[in-house]
């Protein structure tokens, strides 16, 4: 069997049970707790919980999994042994509240050993046993089935069946969430296979887990206890290249000689076939006996094993919409890569080695996951360009730190890793990596301190004014109450006036609710007044400090007379709107993103003033202008359709699949969804217009690059937009005007005179070549035969110092032991050139003397070689002069 051939018959034999085969859930997790999904069950979890009534009862599939950061964390195993991946396909069996324990052992057993001909008596097999304080108890019922089986095999179960404790045989997802009780089989893959079980969960390579079977009971809570769930459900997960490994080691079940490898199947060998024809190594199989010190096969091959895992790691991320980045998982994936190239220098494999691994994942998983094919554009350039970015930055990195070592330090101080790190974007793992091929420490305690000392730094930088608390200095701080998303309190609301603080240079007042908006998730914050009795005071920005209190600024010493009243508070109206559209369509041109250019973008920043949006986000090219005429024609589509916006809270839990939200980001209990006519939802904290006809259009002023993989649009709505046109409209009008042309003329006429101007300066041109051979003609009857030289000393009009020297040649060149001096006066500068024949040298007259000569005489400098010189001066009207006396040494 190969691989391709197990998943299918893995997924036939469930669907012969009554299981819906389902397709893989994407990376990108639906729990906000995950980096990645992690495990097969992790898209079923509102299912198991009873949150939502599932589809099927059973099911079944091969889920992506990456277990890299986070609770499962295998990256740096990866690649030192064969059994751990970061990347892999878990196979799962599920009961949603349907079958249970009996069933799914059952099934386990016939799969295994009926259908794929494991050899049974290789088979062990693990229940829990809780320890004290541990939840749940003995799995009594997992032990009678398997105990049946055994006995019903003839074996004894005694010996296959074993005990494990909460840490092997108590399955949870992460610190909360559904789990329970497993049950664990496990391989003894010993040539002999006569271990008894004895190496089962002792991370031997010889003796490995291949399924797992989670008996799901509980929640697990945030306050540590286990909350049993309304329903019992079966999770089961199969590591896939665990078993296509097992089988294609052991070429099915008949020789055991061979140490067993994951790599060993056929899903790694296009891989590791593409990187042997990138470089004169190929993968021969070894295992480090000292994974701390491997010889240099071993270390070759544990590099084959990282690129192979790598890279398919990296591209199932990236055709999941998970790209290489700075926080989160991004960071994380980014690690992944940096590893890959590290390694992939050890096999010396060429730049831009790792892009071109993307096809054999193309080619073994593009069938199973049909979103690698549609995504592989995407996927090759976004590697290449973080591959080859990161190339950059080794080899500066690598001459800074050859540079320091040359001053022979006693090590890496923290201040010297952290300005690598900081200011060239070299990875501290590195420069450890690289220090210690030195014998050289570095001091990460001290990089810590630098680190946490820009932290501070970028704080305080934040905070451009000093605000103390002046009224209320002990007095429990409230967050302040934002009431403002509807236009109807916008004006003339009652609010409270419930302290002031003072700034150096400006006011704040904070009220105990506020329909202000405070500058926030890159909305600029609202103006407005704060009005009693008459006494209007101006809002002029709002912003919120750290315990959620809203700062409405105003100008300094202005709020003593609005103390102890009851204010009136009105929003700058015209200046709200037009912030809100731009927030808005921001939301918008954020789905027409998706949707042109791939699932992978997503908000890297933004900005909302009522002037203008301007959006970053990931993506890693500059965007064709065909794309972005399209992305802008599409928001104004959406925009003329005047669809509702609508927003509500509800927990997070609630918010529906198809909500645009990044886990990884922190998001409260309860969130707000931003819903726009049903197509795009995101959360957002931010104020909206109602119909999205309010925006009135969009236009792109620009798109550029702010970073590596990062693109920024500024586009204008509402006002700003129609100014920006009419600016737009006025140029036409003038342009119109100044050519003659109406405006749908002016493309025409502006080629016309395009042509026109090329064909005039091309008749220039010839012009002035047929002038400067004249004169050179001319000028040679001017000439001296002076003892066998002939002499030429000659003033020319207005020709700057670039065009005198072509001329010089030709004149130079009609001349017989020619000696020549020529000069010319052009924007305020003398230029002099002489050309000296071996002749003329030889009876000492050389340029080079002759240009200082005559140069000094021109309050200036200049010099050369004996046949030919050049140089100029400032006194441009002593250059006739200067000429006619060098020239009055030939008269004869
Ligand atoms: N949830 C279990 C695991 O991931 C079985 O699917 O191992």
């Amino acid at each position: 069997m190969n691989s391709a051939q197990v998943r299918q018959s893995f997924l036939d034999f469930f669907a012969a049970k009554g299981h819906a085969i389902v397709p893989s859930a994407p990376l990108l997790p639906s729990s906000p707790n995950l980096l990645f999904t992690n495990a097969g069950m992790n898209p079923f979890v509102p299912y198991f919980l009873g949150d939502r009534d599932a589809p099927w009862p059973r099911a079944a599939d091969t889920q992506k999994c990456i277990r890299a950061g986070g609770k499962h964390n295998d990256l740096d195993d990866v690649g030192l042994d064969t059994y751990h991946q970061t990347f892999f396909e878990m196979l799962g069996n599920w009961s949603f509240g349907d079958y249970f324990k009996e069933e799914a052992i059952r099934w386990a057993w016939e799969l295994l050993t009926g259908v794929w001909g494991f050899p049974k008596d290789r088979l062990y097999v693990t229940v829990y046993k809780p320890g004290p304080g541990d939840p749940s108890e003995f799995d009594q019922d997992a032990y009678d089935i398997w105990e049946r089986i055994f006995r019903k095999e003839g074996m004894d179960p005694a010996q296959r069946i074993l005990n494990g404790n909460k840490k092997d045989n108590f399955w949870m997802m992460g610190d909360t969430g559904p789990c329970g009780p497993c049950s664990e089989i496990h391989i003894d893959l010993t040539p002999k296979g006569d271990t008894n079980g004895s190496l089962v969960n002792k991370d031997s390579p010889f003796c490995i887990e291949i399924w797992n079977l989670v008996f799901i009971q509980f929640n697990a809570e945030e306050d540590g206890s286990f909350k049993p769930l309304r329903n019992r459900h079966v999770d089961t997960g199969m590591g896939f290249e665990r078993v296509a490994g097992i089988i294609g080691t052991t070429n099915g079940f008949t020789d055991f000689s061979q140490p067993p490898s994951n790599y060993n199947c056929d899903l790694f060998q296009p891989i590791f076939a593409k990187i042997s024809s990138l470089c004169h190594h190929t993968y021969g199989a070894t295992l480090p006996a000292d994974p701390r010190n491997p010889s240099d096969e071993e270390r070759r091959d544990i590099a084959f094993r990282v690129l192979a895992d790598h890279i398919r790691t990296l591209s199932c991320s990236i055709a999941d919409g998970i790209l290489p980045g700075n926080e989160g998982r991004n960071y994380v994936l980014r690690r992944i890569l940096r590893r890959a190239v590290l390694f992939g220098r050890k096999l010396e494999l060429p730049a831009g080695f790792f892009a071109q691994l993307v096809d054999p994942v193309l080619q073994t998983l593009g069938p199973v996951f049909p979103e690698l094919k549609e995504q592989q554009t995407v996927i090759r350039k976004v590697i290449a360009s973080e591959e080859s970015a990161f190339d950059r930055t080794i080899d500066r990195g690598i001459q800074l730190l050859e540079r320091i070592f040359e001053e022979k330090p006693a090590a890496i101080s923290g201040a010297q890793a952290f300005e690598l790190y900081d200011t060239y974007g070299f990875p501290l793992d590195l420069t450890e990596i690289i220090a210690a091929e030195r014998g050289l420490k570095v001091d990460t305690e001290g990089f810590n301190r630098e680190m946490e000392a820009q932290r501070q730094r970028a704080r305080s930088a934040q905070h451009k004014t000093v605000i103390r608390v002046s009224d209320a200095d002990n007095a429990p701080v409230s967050a302040t109450e934002f009431i403002g998303y509807e236009e109807k309190d916008l004006s003339n609301l009652e609010v409270e006036l419930v302290d002031i603080v003072s700034g150096e240079k400006e006011d704040y007042a904070i009220l105990k609710r506020s329909p202000f908006y405070a500058e926030m998730g890159g909305q600029v914050g609202d103006r407005g007044t704060l009005e009693t009795d008459g006494l209007k005071v101006a809002v002029l920005d709002t912003r919120k400090n750290e315990q959620g209190q809203f700062l409405h600024v105003v100008a300094k010493d202005s709020l003593q007379a609005l103390k102890g009243k009851t204010l009136s508070a009105s929003v700058d109206l015209p200046y709200r709107r037009a912030i809100q559209r731009h927030h808005s369509a921001t939301h918008i041109l954020h789905w027409a993103l998706r949707e042109v250019l791939g699932n992978h973008v997503r908000q890297a920043g933004s900005l909302v003033d009522p002037s203008r949006l301007r959006f970053d986000f990931s993506h890693f090219e500059a965007i064709p202008p065909k794309d972005l005429q399209r992305i802008e024609q599409m928001v104004n589509q959406r925009i003329l359709e005047n669809a509702p916006v609508q927003w509500n809270e509800i927990p997070f839990d609630e918010k529906p699949d198809d909500v645009v939200a990044f886990f990884g980001e922190k998001y409260g209990n309860r969130v707000r969804v931003v819903d726009i006519g049903g197509y795009s939802k995101e959360l957002c904290g931010g104020t909206h217009v109602r119909a999205t006809g309010e925006i009135g259009l969009l236009k792109i002023n620009s798109e550029s690059a702010i970073a590596a993989g990062v693109r920024r649009i500024e586009a204008f709505s509402g006002e700003a937009a129609l100014t920006l046109i009419e600016d737009r409209f006025q140029t036409i009008r003038t342009l119109s005007s100044r050519l003659s042309a109406r405006p749908e003329e002016l493309t025409t006429r502006f080629t016309e005179w395009e042509s026109r101007l090329q064909s005039l300066e091309a008749e220039l041109k010839s012009i002035k070549a047929a002038s400067t051979s004249a004169m050179a003609k001319d000028s040679r009857e001017q000439s001296i035969a002076w003892n066998g030289l002939e002499v030429l000393v000659l003033e020319v009009q207005d020709t700057p110092a670039k065009e005198l020297k072509p001329l010089t040649a030709k004149i130079y060149n009609q001349l017989e032991n020619g000696l020549l001096l020529i000069g010319s006066a052009s924007e305020g500068k003398a230029s002099l050139i002489a050309m000296a024949s071996p002749k003329a040298v030889e009876a000492g007259y050389k340029a080079g003397d002759i240009i200082r000569e005559t140069c000094a005489e021109l309050d200036g400098k200049g010099g050369g070689k004996p046949d030919f010189a050049m140089g100029g001066g400032s006194a441009t009207s002593k250059l006739s002069k200067v000429l006619e006396n060098w020239k009055s040494k030939f008269k004869i």
